[in-house]
């Protein structure tokens, strides 16, 4: 087989760059390790940014997004039972959406389908080769057959544990990485949100999220250690962890039901640079993971595929690669931006530290926040997204 572009993954990243390069002309084929349906069944991200809908929409598949997504103003922050707001539309003039990767992902897939674009799913050992040379080919297994695709160029779009970072010489990637000793004990319910705006919640207990997928929808989170078991977790042990940590109107307002998704996330930041190996293109969490207290990991992904899909569009319709060479640099200005926030508001929210000092430093500077126009106004312009 032959095609310009080969994708590897098909998340948010594979599949909206599938979809932008397939609506300029440009061939491609995304190889994806699992079945469409466990990549629907992963439940993740849930805000998106201004940048992250308007790529939607070029991508020709925002319709459904801007008539259930739910458009937020401001976001909530309780701390130790008290709230607070950061009121994002006044400060910045932008707004958040809430809309599930799950539907993202689900909007895409249909606008692949509907293009009659080709996706292997189920597609085994995907290796690439040659990504130094002019003509990288990637290989793969599917159907019980070994097949080859020739391509003009590779994007590893395959997430955090993808093939295409680890592909790379050792001596030719620079990793940058680090790991929290804690993670997100996450439930989706089918009950109503206990706030209209996501509350991020700081506790003695521990951090605690309030958000949502639609109006009798709710995902809720608390901070859990990185050693915790699932099935230790049943629905009433997660209520118990979590109703204490609400404020209390969010408390009285509070309706418990069964989960229908629970699951485990660990805090990571890392990030892998460059972002360009030959004819290897990453994208995405292939290179790059932030903890997802910022909301930034979807939306990273997304303003990576941005940089990539100009850049090959400029590569093909004007025959200049000046953007191609820019890719991993303009990218990575951003994400470092975003690795700095979602780092920033992680230790700002999450009890990690048993050292008095950085607890009231924690204090001292959530009060800067809440006191300050300029403070608020750097915490809003980084929420809503930091221009592409
Ligand atoms: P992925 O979604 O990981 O997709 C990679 C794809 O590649 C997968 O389908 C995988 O099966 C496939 N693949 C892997 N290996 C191979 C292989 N060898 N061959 C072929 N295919 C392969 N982000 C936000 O912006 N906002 C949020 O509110 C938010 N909340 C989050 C909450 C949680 C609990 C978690 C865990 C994450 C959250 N994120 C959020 C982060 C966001 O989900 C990720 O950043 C996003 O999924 C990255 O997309 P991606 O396409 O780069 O990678
Ligand atoms: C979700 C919402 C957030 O604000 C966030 O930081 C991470 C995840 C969610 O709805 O899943």
């Amino acid at each position: 087989m032959r095609t310009q572009v080969a994708i590897i993954g098909a998340g948010p990243a594979g599949l909206l760059l599938g979809q932008l390069l397939h609506r300029r002309g440009i061939d491609n084929i995304i190889l994806e390790r699992q079945t469409a349906d466990y990549v629907l069944g992963r439940i993740r991200a849930g805000v998106i940014e201004q940048g992250t809908i308007d790529l939607l929409d070029e991508a020709g598949v925002g319709t459904r997004m801007h008539d259930e997504g739910l458009v937020h103003e401001g976001v909530l922050i309780c701390i130790d039972g008290v709230r607070h707001r950061i009121p994002l539309k006044e400060l910045t003039g932008k707004t958040l959406m809430v809309y599930g990767q799950t539907e993202i992902t689900k909007d895409l897939m249909d606008g692949r389908a509907a293009a009659a674009a080709p996706t292997v799913y189920s597609a085994h050992d995907v290796a690439v080769h040659d990504i130094s040379g002019n003509a990288p080919r990637v290989t793969y297994r599917a159907d019980g057959k070994s097949h080859e695709i020739v391509c003009d160029y590779i994007a590893g779009c395959d997430g955090f544990h993808g093939i295409s970072r680890k592909s790379v010489p050792a001596g030719a990637i620079t990793t940058y990485e680090r790991v929290y000793p804690l993670g997100w004990l996450g439930i989706l319910s089918d009950t109503p949100p206990v706030t209209d705006e996501s509350m991020y919640v700081r506790h003695p207990r521990g951090f605690a999220l309030c958000s949502m997928r639609s109006p009798t929808r709710s995902r809720y989170y608390v901070q859990c250690s990185l050693a915790e078991d699932i099935d230790a977790w049943p629905d009433e042990r997660f209520w118990e962890e979590f109703k204490p940590r609400l404020d209390e109107e969010s408390r009285e307002r509070l309706i418990i039901g069964p989960s229908i998704e629970k699951s485990i996330a660990p805090l990571r930041s890392f990030v892998a640079e460059p972002m360009r190996f030959g004819r290897l293109f990453l994208a995405g969490d292939a290179a790059h993971i932030v903890p997802p207290t910022g909301a930034k990991g979807l939306n990273l992904a997304a303003s990576d595929v941005w940089y990539l899909s100009r850049a090959f569009i400029e590569h093909y319709a004007e025959h200049s690669d000046a953007a191609l060479d820019h890719y991993s640099a303009r990218a990575l200005a951003r994400v470092w931006k975003a690795e700095r926030f979602s780092w920033w508001i992680t230790t700002l929210l999450h009890a990690i530290s048993e050292n008095p000092f950085d607890l009231k430093i924690q204090l001292a500077e959530l009060d800067h926040l809440f006191q300050s126009k300029a403070a608020a106004m750097a915490f809003a312009e980084n929420y809503v997204g930091l221009p592409y």
